[in-house]
């Protein structure tokens, strides 16, 4: 299929989205006014240009806590949800579970009440005006040390905000091992939150057994590493454990895969692994939702077939109840339906 009707088609059907950080949903303008506003200048075409010459997940982190730190009032957060409403719109995103990240606000003595006054409003905004849910997952982050992470669980805790459902751990994996999150992990579980982690995405398939047995994750970020592990893979497939693949990300990040072809999201969903289609980072990865799924279509050779039961795996790892995954999986049916009998020239890419 050409890349206008593929468009096309992955716009008419409602998706999911699982691993996306929403300080990472951002366009030129908000950085260049959040800039402007933190050092009453204007921000020049070196500088941007300077915050996205990364190339591995060291400099990416820097870069995206760097622009964190830009924002020096609580209220310009609403430029960033902005900017996110107009994504979920452009992707046809329906449902999401996004991480907000707090500790660099935290830091700079933001209240976490107030931030997640603001946050709830953007989301009812969002969904009043476009039919669009999103559900939080607060990164209590391994980047800034255990006592960082529980400090952050218990302003959640405190908090007791509806939108949260569940706490995650971003971060470079090299230097905050699952093991050091532990309590934190055992706290919010038995708080009855979610909890997910990054795990596999530079370090080997140890980290995500580490993220499965330690921290009892039930979805893990990434996990590309899986690959290497043959009796892991057979593990993963048995419990069906959700990765939330994010092939892009993978590239930029530079570690484990160099090049989008050699990305692993085929072999391990061929082997049967539960997997999910996600960016990571749009704005940083200079990649979309839909872009992904046209990447992996045209690089690696997933099928339209294939990418349906991609979208609808996206909607069944969810944390949404089983009434509504089957809702929105006979939405995705039903789109999918309509765009080929409005498209009967496609049709023979189905067989
Ligand atoms: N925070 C934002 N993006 C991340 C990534 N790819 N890995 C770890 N933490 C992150
Ligand atoms: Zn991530």
């Amino acid at each position: 299929m050409r890349k206008t009707e593929f468009y096309s088609l992955l716009t008419a059907l409602p998706k999911a989205e699982l691993h996306i950080h929403e300080e990472a949903v951002l366009s030129r303008s908000t950085i260049k006014t959040v800039y402007k506003r933190s050092f009453n200048k204007e921000m020049t075409a070196a500088e941007y240009d300077e915050l996205f010459a990364y190339d591995d997940l060291a400099g990416f982190l820097d870069s995206f806590i760097k622009i964190q730190k830009y924002f020096t009032n609580i209220n310009d957060l609403e430029l960033l949800f902005n900017d996110f409403s107009e994504y979920l719109e452009k992707n046809n995103i329906v449902y999401c579970e996004t991480f907000i990240s707090p500790t660099s606000h935290l830091k700079k003595g933001w209240d976490f009440s107030q931030m997640m006054e603001l946050i709830c409003r953007s989301l009812n905004k969002i969904k009043k005006e476009h039919g669009r849910t999103v559900k939080l997952i607060i990164d209590v982050s391994r980047t800034f040390g255990t006592e960082n992470a529980m400090n952050n669980l218990d302003l959640v805790l405190k908090e007791n905000c509806p939108e949260i459902i569940g706490i995650g751990l971003g971060g470079n994996e090299v230097s905050g091992p699952a093991k050091d999150f532990k309590d934190v992990f055992e706290k919010a579980r038995k708080a009855g939150l979610h909890v997910v982690a990054h795990a596999g995405e530079v370090c080997d398939s140890q980290s995500i057994k580490d993220a499965l047995n330690i921290l009892k994750a039930e979805r893990i970020g990434h996990g590309i590493t899986a690959v290497n592990d043959e009796d892991f893979i057979k593990e993963l497939v048995q419990n069906q454990t959700c990765l939330e693949i994010c092939p892009t990300s993978n590239v930029f990040t530079n570690t484990i895969v160099k090049s989008f072809k050699e990305h692993p999201v085929k072999k391990l969903f061929d082997e049967g692994v539960n997997v999910t289609i996600n960016t990571d980072d749009p704005t940083f990865f200079k990649v979309s939702l839909i872009d992904e799924y046209w990447n992996i279509y045209k690089e690696l050779g997933f099928t339209l077939q294939e990418l349906k039961t991609l979208i609808k795996n996206s909607f069944k790892n969810s944390f949404i109840s089983d009434s509504a995954k089957k809702k929105y999986c006979n939405e995705v049916e039903k789109a999918w339906n309509q765009w080929f009998d409005e498209h009967p020239e496609c049709q023979k890419e189905l067989s």
